[in-house]
């Protein structure tokens, strides 16, 4: 079971105000904050941030997206942290979102859809070393 997950508000949520009301409901869901930065992605790592999704057909587009604005980044500890929160942020198109989750709050649509979520332990180790250096994880 791993304690730390990484997440992203994303450029929708950023640009729409949200960032701080997001920032405020992760900790008051019981998650620490063991890294966290404000910063715009290029296209070139945004590309390589989601290269799994390469061969899809909202590829691009999900590049163009995750580079158009500023983004929050962070690392999250808490027991359960990957699965306690794809559950906080619910479901990717946020139409299938519960009640009071995330993207069914502050969502825009399936492909601008306000926050990011590790989908394993494994990716949560990997996507949090590929945006913060050893110095800026606490
Ligand atoms: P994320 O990785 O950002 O936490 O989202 P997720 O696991 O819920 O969804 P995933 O399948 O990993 O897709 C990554 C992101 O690609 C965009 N997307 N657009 N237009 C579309 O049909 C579509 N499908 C996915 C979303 O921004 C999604 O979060
Ligand atoms: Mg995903």
């Amino acid at each position: 079971m791993s304690n730390r997950t990484f997440t992203m508000i994303k450029p929708d949520a950023f640009k729409n105000g949200h960032a701080g009301t997001i920032i405020d409901r992760i900790i008051k869901e019981g998650f620490s904050i063991k890294a966290m930065k404000m910063l715009k992605l290029s296209p070139e790592k945004a590309g390589e941030f989601y290269a799994v999704h390469k061969e899809r057909p909202f590829y691009g587009e999900l590049v163009e997206f995750m580079s158009s604005g500023p983004i929050v980044a962070a690392i999250l500890e808490k027991e359960n942290a990957v699965e306690d929160f794809r559950k906080l942020i619910g479901a990717t198109n946020p139409a299938n979102a519960e009640e009071g989750t995330i993207r069914k709050l502050y969502a825009t649509s399936v492909g601008e859809n306000a926050v990011h979520g590790s989908d394993s332990d494994e990716n949560a180790k990997i996507e949090g070393d590929f945006m913060f250096s050893g110095l800026e994880q606490f």
